[in-house]
């Protein structure tokens, strides 16, 4: 595995380029440090993975790039990909019709609307931490950080809840299998299928009789006049799969690992819990797991990259996140830090639109779970090891 940029692999427009490869996995963090390293000797670079793709290491370059939808566009947001067959509503749509869609979606993720689940989804964290709390230990993330934020987000769809375990497997299969549990993608593509044809069914379903759910609305919405036809209600669905079901599991392990490998933070927000807000921001900040990329739409510099119309370009958030010339000490969580200002939830137009409700869900989690688990550390004996593409932790034990 490449971890940092000793060799290069070969020259592109005369500059050297890396063999670097995001999709590998690493120990707990690798990835995080490996992107503070290469920001402080690259500001740019070249990877020579698949057709190969431009890398930014520059923090304001990340932020400036993600903002400049017109030069750095969303029609393709994978790094090894230039032209996918795909389509991910609204992630891969540029304005104008991206904001058509932003400002239809707007209201179901507003402050207010997630304000008012809040009741419900406590509920769920609360029943779903009581189940195991008397034990004396758990595996975390099937037991809680994958199921809670999967239920929450089945209901908000009107997705039926007996449906869980399937979609905890389909999540496993298309996000969390390592190359050699998957060699082919094989494994990746039939679940996929099955998602797909999941999602197929769920629509059908509702056009022949709605319901009061977020995807029931969606079909009575219209873009330029014309109602959403099946093959984008299928993008919306196949997005809010991936944007919803990985990201806050994501953000609750690393939160159950910082407070079980940080127990005096633990014993402040125990003492103080009106610190927990704060601590969730910086967790989200420290541990930043997105890489976002653009595809550019015109030759221009950008970070020290002189990319090409039409070439890829790599945006990790935790170069921004982690920059020493944004934040001091900036690889600490510092529960009484007063800007935080991440960009953990991205810049610019395609900024998370699920950011309230994931805010929500981090908090919720965090509180109930202490309240109820309040003294907890790492079982011993487990090798800690993080996902590569989003940086979450595989499997996290902890005992109480
Ligand atoms: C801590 C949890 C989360 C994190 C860190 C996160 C992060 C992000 C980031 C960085 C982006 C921008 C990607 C880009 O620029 O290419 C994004 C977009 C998005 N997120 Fe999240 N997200 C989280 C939770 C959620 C949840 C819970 C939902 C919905 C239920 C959601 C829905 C979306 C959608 C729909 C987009 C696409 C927005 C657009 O294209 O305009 N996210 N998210």
């Amino acid at each position: 595995m490449s971890m940092t940029l000793d060799e290069p692999d070969g020259t592109y427009d005369g500059l050297p380029a890396y063999y670097f490869d995001n999709r590998l996995g690493g120990p707990v963090l690798s990835h995080q440090e490996r992107w503070d390293e290469m920001a402080g000797t690259h500001s740019g670079f070249r990877s020579t993975v698949a057709r190969g793709f431009w890398v930014v290491t520059d923090g304001p370059a990340v932020q400036r790039a993600l903002q400049d939808w017109r030069t750095f566009s969303n029609k393709s947001v994978t790094a090894l990909d230039p032209d996918p067959k795909f389509l991910w509503i609204p992630e891969m749509l540029d304005p104008p019709v991206h904001s058509v869609w932003r400002r239809l979606l707007g209201r179901y993720f507003s402050p207010g609307t997630v304000a008012a689940m809040e009741p419900e989804v406590r509920r769920i964290a609360a029943e779903m931490i009581d189940e195991f709390k008397d034990r004396d230990g758990a595996e975390v993330l099937d037991g809680f950080a994958r199921r809670f934020p999967t239920l929450v987000f089945m209901r908000l769809m009107g997705l039926p809840e007996e449906d869980l375990p399937t979609f905890l497997a389909w999540t496993r299969e298309l996000l969390h299998l390592s190359h050699g549990e998957d060699p082919d993608g094989a494994r990746r593509l039939s679940a996929m299928r099955e998602v797909s044809a999941y999602f197929d069914e769920q629509i059908a379903l509702r056009r022949r009789t709605a319901r009061d759910d977020l995807l029931s609305h969606a079909m009575t919405w219209t873009i330029d006049g014309e109602p959403i036809d099946d093959r984008d209600m299928h993008a919306f669905c196949v997005l809010m799969f991936q944007a919803g079901f990985d990201t806050v599991p994501i953000s609750i392990g690393w939160a159950l690992y910082h407070f079980a490998t940080h127990p005096r933070q633990r014993a402040e927000i125990l003492a103080d819990p009106s610190l927990i807000p704060t601590g969730v921001e910086e967790i989200l900040r420290v541990y930043s797991f997105v890489v976002p990329a653009r595809k550019a739409t015109k030759d221009v510099e950008i970070g020290g990259c002189p990319v090409r119309e039409g070439e890829m370009v790599m945006l990790p958030l935790a170069v921004t996140n982690r920059d020493p010339g944004r934040y001091e000490n900036p690889g600490e969580v510092d529960l009484h830090r007063r800007a935080t200002n991440h960009i953990a939830f991205g810049s610019g137009p395609h900024r998370c639109l699920g950011s309230h409700l994931a805010r929500l869900e981090l908090n919720v989690a965090i509180e109930e779970w202490h309240r109820r688990i309040p003294d907890h550390r790492l079982a011993p004996g487990q090798e800690l090891w993080q996902h590569g593409n989003m940086y979450g932790i595989k499997s996290l034990r902890l005992e109480w």
